[in-house]
Protein backbone atom coordinates (compact mmCIF):
# COMPACT_ATOMS: atom_id res chain seq x y z
CA UNK A 1 0.00 0.00 0.00
CA UNK A 2 1.05 3.24 -0.79
CA UNK A 3 2.41 5.02 2.11
CA UNK A 4 0.89 8.41 3.70
CA UNK A 5 2.95 11.65 4.59
CA UNK A 6 2.00 14.85 6.79
CA UNK A 7 4.03 18.05 6.83
CA UNK A 8 2.22 20.67 9.07
CA UNK A 9 3.50 24.21 7.80
CA UNK A 10 2.97 25.11 4.07
CA UNK A 11 6.00 27.47 4.75
CA UNK A 12 9.56 27.34 3.17
CA UNK A 13 10.74 24.35 4.99
CA UNK A 14 7.16 22.36 4.94
CA UNK A 15 6.34 23.15 1.21
CA UNK A 16 10.54 22.46 0.03
CA UNK A 17 9.99 18.51 2.24
CA UNK A 18 7.37 17.95 0.79
CA UNK A 19 7.94 18.58 -3.07
CA UNK A 20 11.13 16.71 -2.06
CA UNK A 21 8.93 13.83 -0.43
CA UNK A 22 5.93 13.79 -4.03
CA UNK A 23 8.90 13.68 -6.32
CA UNK A 24 9.87 10.31 -4.89
CA UNK A 25 6.81 9.27 -6.02
CA UNK A 26 6.28 6.19 -2.95
CA UNK A 27 3.86 8.41 -1.04
CA UNK A 28 0.78 10.35 -0.89
CA UNK A 29 1.49 14.00 0.60
CA UNK A 30 -0.83 15.97 2.43
CA UNK A 31 0.35 19.90 3.30
CA UNK A 32 -1.38 21.64 6.25
CA UNK A 33 -1.38 25.07 6.54
CA UNK A 34 -2.95 27.53 9.00
CA UNK A 35 -3.68 30.34 6.21
CA UNK A 36 -6.46 30.01 4.05
CA UNK A 37 -5.74 28.60 0.55
CA UNK A 38 -1.94 28.81 1.02
CA UNK A 39 -1.13 24.46 1.73
CA UNK A 40 -4.07 24.36 -1.10
CA UNK A 41 -2.11 27.30 -3.46
CA UNK A 42 1.31 24.69 -2.99
CA UNK A 43 0.11 21.67 -3.31
CA UNK A 44 -1.93 22.02 -6.65
CA UNK A 45 1.59 24.02 -8.19
CA UNK A 46 4.13 21.17 -6.52
CA UNK A 47 0.92 18.50 -8.70
CA UNK A 48 1.22 20.62 -11.53
CA UNK A 49 4.71 20.41 -11.81
CA UNK A 50 4.11 16.65 -11.58
CA UNK A 51 3.15 16.50 -14.83
CA UNK A 52 6.43 18.25 -16.39
CA UNK A 53 8.59 15.86 -13.90
CA UNK A 54 7.01 12.82 -14.46
CA UNK A 55 5.77 11.89 -10.83
CA UNK A 56 2.05 11.35 -9.50
CA UNK A 57 0.24 14.30 -8.68
CA UNK A 58 -0.51 13.01 -5.67
CA UNK A 59 -0.03 16.32 -2.97
CA UNK A 60 -3.24 17.83 -0.64
CA UNK A 61 -3.24 20.93 0.74
CA UNK A 62 -5.65 21.67 3.94
CA UNK A 63 -6.42 23.64 6.51
CA UNK A 64 -7.45 21.05 8.86
CA UNK A 65 -6.21 17.74 9.40
CA UNK A 66 -8.95 15.21 8.55
CA UNK A 67 -7.62 14.68 5.35
CA UNK A 68 -4.04 13.48 7.15
CA UNK A 69 -6.15 10.90 8.81
CA UNK A 70 -3.73 7.65 9.26
CA UNK A 71 -0.62 9.31 8.25
CA UNK A 72 2.61 6.79 8.30
CA UNK A 73 4.95 9.95 9.23
CA UNK A 74 3.91 13.34 10.38
CA UNK A 75 6.57 16.09 9.93
CA UNK A 76 6.33 19.29 11.74
CA UNK A 77 7.17 22.35 10.57
CA UNK A 78 4.92 24.66 11.70
CA UNK A 79 6.41 27.70 13.46
CA UNK A 80 8.05 31.17 13.37
CA UNK A 81 11.35 31.09 11.63
CA UNK A 82 14.35 33.21 13.04
CA UNK A 83 15.29 36.59 11.94
CA UNK A 84 18.62 38.37 11.77
CA UNK A 85 19.69 38.84 15.86
CA UNK A 86 17.82 35.98 16.70
CA UNK A 87 18.88 32.80 18.08
CA UNK A 88 17.01 29.25 17.97
CA UNK A 89 16.36 29.34 21.01
CA UNK A 90 14.32 33.08 21.33
CA UNK A 91 11.28 31.43 19.44
CA UNK A 92 10.82 29.02 22.38
CA UNK A 93 7.34 30.11 23.55
CA UNK A 94 5.87 31.18 20.42
CA UNK A 95 7.11 27.69 19.09
CA UNK A 96 5.84 25.62 21.93
CA UNK A 97 2.00 26.96 21.68
CA UNK A 98 2.03 26.15 17.76
CA UNK A 99 4.27 22.98 18.06
CA UNK A 100 2.14 21.87 20.93
CA UNK A 101 -1.25 22.99 18.89
CA UNK A 102 -0.21 20.87 15.50
CA UNK A 103 0.98 17.99 17.27
CA UNK A 104 -2.15 17.59 18.98
CA UNK A 105 -4.77 17.41 16.15
CA UNK A 106 -2.10 15.45 13.89
CA UNK A 107 -1.45 12.59 16.44
CA UNK A 108 -5.04 12.50 16.87
CA UNK A 109 -5.91 11.56 13.00
CA UNK A 110 -2.89 9.55 13.41
CA UNK A 111 -2.54 7.39 16.21
CA UNK A 112 0.28 5.50 14.59
CA UNK A 113 2.12 7.59 13.22
CA UNK A 114 5.94 8.00 13.24
CA UNK A 115 6.83 11.88 14.06
CA UNK A 116 9.63 14.16 12.28
CA UNK A 117 10.02 17.42 14.31
CA UNK A 118 12.05 20.28 12.53
CA UNK A 119 10.31 23.19 13.98
CA UNK A 120 12.88 25.32 16.21
CA UNK A 121 14.28 25.58 18.65
CA UNK A 122 14.56 22.07 18.00
CA UNK A 123 15.68 19.91 20.64
CA UNK A 124 13.35 21.65 22.95
CA UNK A 125 10.40 21.06 20.05
CA UNK A 126 11.04 17.43 20.41
CA UNK A 127 10.29 17.71 24.26
CA UNK A 128 7.20 19.27 23.10
CA UNK A 129 5.99 16.96 20.66
CA UNK A 130 7.08 13.95 22.55
CA UNK A 131 4.66 15.21 25.85
CA UNK A 132 1.93 16.15 23.94
CA UNK A 133 1.53 13.17 21.63
CA UNK A 134 2.25 11.03 24.57
CA UNK A 135 4.30 8.86 22.17
CA UNK A 136 6.96 6.95 23.46
CA UNK A 137 10.48 7.77 22.89
CA UNK A 138 11.49 6.03 19.14
CA UNK A 139 7.74 7.73 17.45
CA UNK A 140 9.19 11.26 18.27
CA UNK A 141 12.17 12.53 16.46
CA UNK A 142 13.59 15.58 15.58
CA UNK A 143 15.77 16.75 12.18
CA UNK A 144 19.09 18.73 12.67
CA UNK A 145 21.89 16.79 12.93
CA UNK A 146 21.77 15.49 8.73
CA UNK A 147 21.19 19.37 8.24
CA UNK A 148 24.67 20.33 10.56
CA UNK A 149 26.56 17.65 9.03
CA UNK A 150 25.38 18.51 5.55
CA UNK A 151 26.32 22.18 6.51
CA UNK A 152 30.46 20.81 7.71
CA UNK A 153 30.50 18.10 4.45
CA UNK A 154 29.89 21.19 2.06
CA UNK A 155 32.80 23.32 3.96
CA UNK A 156 34.81 20.40 3.32
CA UNK A 157 34.13 19.19 0.35
CA UNK A 158 34.89 23.30 -0.91
CA UNK A 159 37.78 23.33 1.05
CA UNK A 160 39.69 20.07 -0.17
CA UNK A 161 38.29 20.52 -3.90
CA UNK A 162 36.75 17.26 -3.92
CA UNK A 163 33.03 15.57 -4.50
CA UNK A 164 30.83 16.45 -1.81
CA UNK A 165 29.57 12.39 -1.86
CA UNK A 166 33.04 11.24 -0.69
CA UNK A 167 32.39 13.14 2.22
CA UNK A 168 31.88 11.27 5.91
CA UNK A 169 30.95 13.51 8.45
CA UNK A 170 28.94 13.87 12.04
CA UNK A 171 28.02 16.43 13.94
CA UNK A 172 26.34 15.46 17.33
CA UNK A 173 24.54 17.18 20.14
CA UNK A 174 21.71 20.07 20.37
CA UNK A 175 21.10 22.53 17.24
CA UNK A 176 22.48 25.14 18.53
CA UNK A 177 25.81 27.07 18.43
CA UNK A 178 26.96 24.36 20.95
CA UNK A 179 26.47 21.47 18.63
CA UNK A 180 29.41 19.16 18.38
CA UNK A 181 31.04 18.24 14.96
CA UNK A 182 33.13 15.22 15.69
CA UNK A 183 36.00 15.43 13.58
CA UNK A 184 37.57 12.01 14.94
CA UNK A 185 34.45 10.22 12.85
CA UNK A 186 35.26 12.50 9.51
CA UNK A 187 36.92 11.14 6.41
CA UNK A 188 37.22 11.68 2.95
CA UNK A 189 36.96 8.54 1.05
CA UNK A 190 38.37 7.02 3.93
CA UNK A 191 40.76 8.95 4.85
CA UNK A 192 40.78 10.91 8.48
CA UNK A 193 40.66 14.21 8.03
CA UNK A 194 43.01 14.90 10.22
CA UNK A 195 45.36 13.82 8.12
CA UNK A 196 44.24 15.98 5.28
CA UNK A 197 43.82 19.42 6.07
CA UNK A 198 46.04 21.02 9.12
CA UNK A 199 44.43 21.24 12.48
CA UNK A 200 43.73 25.23 12.14
CA UNK A 201 42.15 24.91 9.07
CA UNK A 202 39.86 22.45 10.56
CA UNK A 203 39.06 24.67 13.68
CA UNK A 204 37.77 27.10 10.73
CA UNK A 205 35.25 24.27 9.12
CA UNK A 206 34.16 23.28 12.62
CA UNK A 207 33.30 27.33 13.47
CA UNK A 208 31.34 27.89 10.31
CA UNK A 209 29.38 24.89 10.50
CA UNK A 210 28.20 26.01 14.45
CA UNK A 211 27.25 28.96 13.19
CA UNK A 212 25.73 27.99 9.69
CA UNK A 213 21.97 28.38 10.03
CA UNK A 214 22.98 32.29 11.62
CA UNK A 215 25.04 32.74 8.62
CA UNK A 216 22.25 31.93 6.14
CA UNK A 217 19.67 34.23 8.41
CA UNK A 218 22.22 36.86 8.00
CA UNK A 219 22.22 36.44 4.03
CA UNK A 220 18.46 35.67 3.43
CA UNK A 221 16.66 37.32 6.50
CA UNK A 222 15.17 34.05 7.52
CA UNK A 223 16.41 31.24 8.45
CA UNK A 224 17.43 28.43 5.27
CA UNK A 225 14.86 25.89 3.82
CA UNK A 226 16.38 23.73 0.99
CA UNK A 227 18.80 22.02 2.90
CA UNK A 228 16.08 21.63 6.01
CA UNK A 229 13.59 20.29 3.52
CA UNK A 230 15.88 18.14 1.79
CA UNK A 231 17.22 16.73 5.02
CA UNK A 232 13.82 16.01 7.12
CA UNK A 233 12.84 14.38 3.71
CA UNK A 234 16.02 12.12 4.16
CA UNK A 235 14.69 10.76 7.40
CA UNK A 236 11.12 10.53 5.95
CA UNK A 237 12.59 7.64 3.04
CA UNK A 238 14.70 6.03 5.83
CA UNK A 239 11.28 5.55 7.98
CA UNK A 240 9.09 4.91 5.49
CA UNK A 241 11.14 2.82 2.91
CA UNK A 242 12.31 0.85 6.06
CA UNK A 243 15.88 1.73 5.32
CA UNK A 244 17.33 1.29 8.53
CA UNK A 245 20.23 4.17 7.64
CA UNK A 246 22.15 5.50 9.96
CA UNK A 247 21.54 9.27 10.38
CA UNK A 248 21.98 11.70 12.93
CA UNK A 249 18.95 12.92 14.51
CA UNK A 250 18.07 13.77 17.89
CA UNK A 251 16.40 11.37 20.07
CA UNK A 252 15.04 10.97 23.57
CA UNK A 253 17.97 9.52 25.04
CA UNK A 254 18.70 7.18 29.10
CA UNK A 255 21.78 7.36 29.69
CA UNK A 256 23.34 6.76 25.99
CA UNK A 257 26.45 9.34 26.03
CA UNK A 258 25.95 10.11 29.90
CA UNK A 259 22.92 12.06 28.87
CA UNK A 260 19.64 11.52 30.30
CA UNK A 261 15.98 12.56 30.13
CA UNK A 262 17.31 14.98 27.21
CA UNK A 263 16.72 15.15 23.37
CA UNK A 264 20.33 15.43 21.57
CA UNK A 265 21.84 14.93 18.06
CA UNK A 266 23.27 11.28 18.26
CA UNK A 267 23.79 8.73 15.66
CA UNK A 268 20.62 6.60 15.05
CA UNK A 269 18.99 3.57 13.16
CA UNK A 270 15.70 5.04 11.53
CA UNK A 271 13.15 2.68 10.22
CA UNK A 272 9.73 2.08 10.10
CA UNK A 273 9.70 2.02 14.18
CA UNK A 274 11.14 4.95 14.12
CA UNK A 275 14.45 5.61 16.12
CA UNK A 276 15.04 1.49 16.58
CA UNK A 277 18.63 1.87 17.73
CA UNK A 278 20.56 4.76 19.10
CA UNK A 279 23.97 3.81 17.58
CA UNK A 280 27.13 4.39 19.74
CA UNK A 281 30.32 6.47 18.70
CA UNK A 282 33.70 6.90 20.06
CA UNK A 283 34.33 10.08 21.06
CA UNK A 284 37.37 11.97 22.36
CA UNK A 285 38.05 13.29 26.01
CA UNK A 286 37.00 16.91 23.76
CA UNK A 287 34.25 15.85 21.88
CA UNK A 288 32.55 14.40 25.40
CA UNK A 289 33.21 17.35 26.76
CA UNK A 290 31.69 19.40 24.28
CA UNK A 291 28.37 17.25 24.06
CA UNK A 292 28.30 17.37 27.58
CA UNK A 293 28.61 21.40 27.47
CA UNK A 294 25.96 21.05 24.55
CA UNK A 295 23.66 19.23 26.74
CA UNK A 296 23.88 22.13 29.53
CA UNK A 297 22.35 24.29 26.68
CA UNK A 298 19.72 21.98 25.92
CA UNK A 299 18.47 21.58 28.96
CA UNK A 300 18.81 25.26 29.88
CA UNK A 301 16.34 25.93 27.15
CA UNK A 302 14.20 22.88 27.62
CA UNK A 303 13.70 24.24 31.14
CA UNK A 304 11.84 27.15 29.49
CA UNK A 305 9.18 25.21 28.44
CA UNK A 306 5.42 25.26 30.19
CA UNK A 307 5.44 21.23 29.66
CA UNK A 308 8.08 19.40 29.08
N1 LIG B 1 -0.82 25.33 12.27
C1 LIG B 1 -0.37 25.12 11.03
N2 LIG B 1 0.58 25.88 10.44
C2 LIG B 1 1.08 26.90 11.16
C3 LIG B 1 0.65 27.16 12.48
C4 LIG B 1 -0.35 26.33 13.03
N3 LIG B 1 -0.81 26.51 14.27
N4 LIG B 1 1.34 28.24 12.92
C5 LIG B 1 2.17 28.62 11.93
N5 LIG B 1 2.01 27.82 10.86
C6 LIG B 1 2.66 27.89 9.56
C7 LIG B 1 2.75 29.32 9.04
O1 LIG B 1 1.50 29.77 8.53
C8 LIG B 1 3.81 29.18 7.96
O2 LIG B 1 3.28 28.94 6.67
O3 LIG B 1 4.02 27.48 9.62
C9 LIG B 1 4.64 27.96 8.43
C10 LIG B 1 6.08 28.30 8.72
O4 LIG B 1 6.67 28.65 7.53
P1 LIG B 1 7.77 29.79 7.39
O5 LIG B 1 7.32 31.00 8.09
O6 LIG B 1 8.16 29.88 5.96
O7 LIG B 1 8.99 29.19 8.26
P2 LIG B 1 10.05 28.09 7.78
O8 LIG B 1 11.25 28.76 7.23
O9 LIG B 1 9.38 27.05 7.00
O10 LIG B 1 10.49 27.49 9.19
C11 LIG B 1 9.58 26.75 9.97
O11 LIG B 1 11.25 25.23 10.79
O12 LIG B 1 13.55 25.24 10.44
C12 LIG B 1 12.52 25.60 11.32
O13 LIG B 1 13.38 27.54 12.48
C13 LIG B 1 12.44 27.09 11.54
O14 LIG B 1 10.90 26.96 13.38
C14 LIG B 1 11.03 27.24 12.01
C15 LIG B 1 10.29 26.18 11.18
Amino acid sequence: MRKKITVVGAGNVGATCAQELARRDYADVVLVDIIPNYPQGKALDVNQAAAVLGYEPAMVGSNGYEETADSDVVVITAGKPRTPGMSRDDLVSTNEAIVSAVTKEAVKHSPGAIVVVVSNPLDAMCHVAKATSRFKKHRVVGMAGILDTARFSTFIAHELDVSVKDVTAVVLGGHGDQMVPVVSATNVGGIPLPELLPRGRISKLVERTKFGGGELVSLLGTSAWYAPGAAAAQMVDSICLDEKRILPCTAYLEGEYGISGLYMGVPVKLGTGGVEEIVKLKLTADEKKMLRASAAAVREVVGVLKKK
